[in-house]
């Protein structure tokens, strides 16, 4: 992919994450100057030496970095990721009191160098911790938003995909809501190709029931808790979808994503920080207003806004 000359991205947060995150940009070629910055310095001076040392073999981007957050000055993006994250078994929630007071550190030394950015919080709960970025930060709703849903769409679309024998490119579904237990997909305008879910024709010869696309939906809800279950932490699929936004804002895409800002009046959400499809311009995230739900997805919905706004609570 053309890097966008001089386009400047900053990884905060040198976890693994972070790292993959910086790993993707890389190999992507998503931008020509990637910083990945830490508080802790040998660590974040090996994972740039470390990806650095790879270049060669990667996109036309460089990568520095380390614990002085001026290298961040400039920066278009700032991608925050820095933060505890769940330990098996353990929701996104359980880490919105301990991560909220890191984002309330980082937004004001991060936009003392980088004034002008998008700042796209990957930092786990991302949704309550997007509202504290944005109060903290005092920046329009566009511009300070979340990885959202964006991974867990990807996961519906890999997971229907393989069950219909399709590209996951042509699978046309979301995951709205929370990013997290209360996320679920929006079947109401899920199409195959131009073929609506239930009607596509599966490799067997038969269709899509709904008991499968519900198995599907907590396949994907829970996907990250079997993960962490087995290796600790998920870090290549956000990496490539944090990556995936990055992209589209810098290249100014015009791209429909699923990312999560602080809604106003969007059916009946108010100062809540919820996954919709949005448009990613350089500007940053606008939510879709026209995005249809059907009455249950209205009901589920207002569930996920329910819950978010008792974590918001707990943390301010
Ligand atoms: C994920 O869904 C943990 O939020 C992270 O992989």
């Amino acid at each position: 992919m053309a890097v966008i000359e001089n386009s400047k991205i900053t990884i905060v947060g040198a976890g693994s994450v972070g790292s993959s995150v910086a790993y993707a940009a890389l190999i992507r070629g998503s931008a020509r100057h990637i910083v990945l910055y830490d508080i802790d310095t040998a660590k974040v001076e090996a994972e740039v030496l470390d990806l650095a040392h790879g270049t060669l073999f990667a996109g036309s981007g460089d990568i520095v970095g380390g614990s002085d957050i001026g290298a961040a000055e400039g920066s278009h993006v700032v991608v925050i990721t820095a933060g505890a994250k769940q330990k098996p078994g353990q929701s996104r929630m359980e880490l919105a009191e301990v991560n909220a007071g890191i984002i309330r550190t980082l937004m004001p030394q991060l936009l003392a160098v980088a004034p002008r950015a998008i700042y796209v919080i990957v930092t786990n709960p991302c949704d309550v911790l997007t509202v504290i970025a944005r109060e903290v930060s005092g920046l329009p709703a566009e511009r300070v938003f979340s990885s959202g849903t964006v991974l867990d769409t990807a996961r519906l679309r890999w997971l229907l995909g393989r069950r219909a024998g399709v590209s996951a490119a042509n699978v046309h579904a979301y995951i709205i809501g929370e990013h997290g237990d209360t996320e679920f997909p929006l079947w109401s305008s899920a199409m195959i190709g131009t073929v609506p879910v239930l009607e596509w024709a599966t490799p067997d010869g038969g269709r899509l029931t709904v008991g499968e696309l519900d198995r599907i939906a907590v396949d994907v809800r829970d996907a990250a808790y079997q993960v962490i279950r087995g290796k600790g932490a998920t870090n290549y699929a956000i990496g490539l979808s944090s990556t995936r936004i990055v992209e589209a804002v810098l290249r100014d895409e015009q791209a429909v994503l699923p990312v999560s800002t602080v809604l106003e009046g969007f059916h009946g959400v108010d100062g809540i920080a919820l996954s919709v499809p949005s448009l990613i311009t350089a500007a940053g995230a606008s939510p879709v207003r026209e995005t249809w739900f059907s009455a249950n997805e209205l009901e589920l919905f207002g569930r996920s806004a329910d819950a978010l706004r008792d974590a918001i609570g707990g943390v301010r």
